[in-house]
């Protein structure tokens, strides 16, 4: 499974990719305005700085909510960079924006995938990804896995080849299930990445090593 960052924070992209695990970086509207890029020519421009830090691929979503709106906004996004994947929205323009994009041959993250019917129809009009929110169905009482397992069956059914993106990860666990479950990629906040490290028996299990070798050197001191 691919780890991509959710994230537009420049420092923690770089921190991920240091850590040698990324594969990605996915954005959104939201996501940009927390970081306070403001303007058509910042936000290309923090665009181009994500691909410049990390190898693959890295989605900018559209703000138009119309056929023509989201085309021309996809044909401006992909010059920034060759590993920009446009981001569309789940809605019937989007569909159709996607039909057109993806047969010019330019990878489409379908964004905001509820369903496995919103799911299916992505894929058949050819995207690259498609983006089910796990957390915010479960923020809801829904069970956002299911979803995500829902979309393998039926892909593999079929033979399809449309990524599944697990996304709106919110712990860990979302990360673990999605790998089991056969997710393509995980898009995550860098502190759900970060928190698998975590195992109080490796911290334990350490501070014994370094303490056992400690106490063996200052043993050794006292014999020479
Ligand atoms: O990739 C979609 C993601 O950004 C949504 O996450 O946490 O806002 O539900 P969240």
């Amino acid at each position: 499974m691919k780890f991509f960052v959710d994230t537009a924070n420049l420092k923690q992209i770089k921190e991920a990719q240091e850590l040698g695990v990324l594969d990605g970086v996915t954005t959104n509207p939201s996501l940009m305005a927390k970081e306070g890029v403001v303007g058509k020519e910042n936000i290309f421009e923090h665009y181009r700085k994500i691909c410049e830090i990390v190898d693959g691929d890295v989605s900018a979503e559209v703000i138009s909510t119309d056929y023509d709106g989201m085309l021309k906004e996809a044909a401006e996004l992909v010059k920034i960079h060759p590993r920009i994947v446009v981001k569309i929205p789940m809605i019937k323009e989007g569909l159709k924006a996607i039909k057109y994009l993806s047969g010019k041959g330019i990878k489409v993250n379908c964004t905001l995938i509820f369903s496995a019917g919103q799911a299916l129809l992505a894929a058949k009009a050819g995207a690259e990804y498609v983006s089910p929110f796990v957390g915010r169905l479960d923020d809801i009482s829904t069970d956002g896995m299911e979803l995500i397992h829902q979309i393998r069956v039926i892909f593999d059914n079929f033979g399809i080849k449309t990524k599944i993106l697990a996304a709106s990860i919110r712990n860990p666990v979302h990360i673990i299930k999605s790998a089991e479950i056969g997710a393509d990629v995980a898009t995550c906040p860098l502190s759900s990445i970060l928190a698998l490290l975590n195992h109080p028996l490796t911290d334990i299990g350490l501070e014994k090593f370094l303490s056992d070798y400690r106490t063996s050197q200052s043993v050794s001191k006292v014999k020479i």
